[in-house]
């Protein structure tokens, strides 16, 4: 891989340890990838932050990190980590954990990534723009990116964007050229209602059959964030897919591109596969993150009524804040539903917080849930998913 002057000085150690152990990764993934050269991003997002995941093994590599004087060169921002930097303890995590995850999140801080610690930065203030090469982790933002606001970004894991944001490059490879975001394949669809869990099973099921494919939908009539959001988390978790078009803006040609046919029928299968559930320990909302439109829709549907079971709702701290100002967040806290920030159900550790069975309205979570913390699932639209935490279903 070609490698400027400046690189190579990177490479050296001039710019610190740091900078020259985050540059041999990104180098090895670029010859991996046969990338020509390094290209500059305009920002990056760090997923992979919880101490769920990075352990004690994870916690030294970034403490590391921080020792060599890592700092984010390019604007950068954190994904969700495993607590409510606040309210951990209602969640029901322990002072270990508690104290593990914040000396991390206090790491990152050290390295001026901004702890946004959301899965949807862009309904923040960060999205990116057309055109603009990123380094994201956090596959769901990445579908985001890619397809609703035509950003460029690899599926990057959390060690790769990190060392992205200390370099401010990325190997040009992937989703950052052109032939790679092309349609393979156009995707019929009929009957979708717009509803969130419905786009959420529509990009289970595709990632499902064509794992690699580069999706062009025809069918799919909803531009609300909320579909999309849950489209791209659909997409992302059942397969390697970074990015989809839409019959609405895509106006290419579609010969030659496979055909899927997606019919009512079909969705229904997604959704009883994920039914095991009768009386859930829990009923638990936002994965992608939750918008404060959503969070405005859950206030209605519980028209301040009491929940008789665990309504727990996930969004980030800039939303809730917001959420706040206009009052959604105290109707909400009325009627004992929580609404948690920083985090989510499936990087939290819910296996040491006593949940074994959960009703949601997203296939991410509720696939994550039940193949990594070993949760029973079952999904529901997130007017029934209210319902039944008022134990009114
Ligand atoms: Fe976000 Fe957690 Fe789902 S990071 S996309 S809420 S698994």
């Amino acid at each position: 891989m070609f490698l400027t002057k400046d690189e190579e000085r990177v490479l050296d150690g001039d710019f610190g340890e740091a900078a020259a152990t985050a540059m041999r990764l990104l180098v090895s993934i670029g010859e991996v990838f046969e990338a020509e050269k390094l290209i500059p991003v305009s920002s990056c997002h760090v997923s992979g932050v919880s101490y769920k995941n990075l352990g004690e093994a994870g916690l030294k590599l970034i403490e590391d990190l921080v020792e060599k004087e890592a700092v984010a060169r390019v604007r950068s921002t954190l994904n969700p980590c495993g607590m409510d930097l606040r309210r951990w303890r209602e969640m029901g995590v322990s002072e270990n954990f508690a104290q593990r995850q914040s000396a991390l999140i206090d790491l990152f801080r050290k390295m001026g990534i901004v702890d946004t610690l959301t899965c949807t930065p862009y309904l923040i203030g960060y999205a990116p723009k057309r055109g603009e090469h990123i380094a994201w982790g956090e596959s769901s933002a990445v579908v985001f990116s890619n397809s609703v606001f035509g950003a460029k970004t690899n599926r990057e894991a959390g060690i790769t964007a990190l060392a992205s944001a200390i370099v401010g490059k990325t190997p040009l490879y992937g989703a950052h050229l052109e032939e790679n975001r092309t349609p393979t394949h156009l995707v019929r669809v009929e009957g979708l209602e717009r509803k969130p869990l419905h786009f959420s099973c529509l990009g289970y099921l595709v990632g499902k059959l064509a794992p690699d494919a580069r999706p062009l939908f025809d069918g799919i009539r909803s531009g609300d964030t909320s579909c999309l959001k849950a489209l791209s988390a659909g997409l992302a978790t059942s397969g390697g897919i970074y990015i989809f078009h839409s019959r609405k803006w895509y106006l290419g040609d579609t010969k030659g591109l496979e055909r899927i046919e997606i019919t009512p029928r079909e969705l229904k299968e997604v959704l009883e596969e994920f039914s095991s559930v009768e009386e859930p320990d829990a009923v638990l909302m936002g994965c992608p993150h939750l918008s404060l439109e959503e969070l405005q829709q859950v206030a209605n549907v519980l028209k301040g009524r009491k929940v008789a079971k665990k309504l727990w709702l996930f969004t980030s701290r800039a939303v809730l804040e917001e959420a706040e100002r206009k009052g959604v967040a105290q109707l909400i806290a009325k009627s004992g539903a929580k609404i948690f920030c920083d985090t989510c159900m499936v990087v939290s550790p819910v296996e040491e917080m006593g949940i074994r069975s959960v009703l949601t309205n997203s296939c991410k979570a509720a696939h994550y849930l039940r193949s990594l913390a070993k949760v029973e699932v079952s999904l529901a639209d997130a007017f029934r998913c209210v319902e039944v935490s008022l134990g009114e279903w």
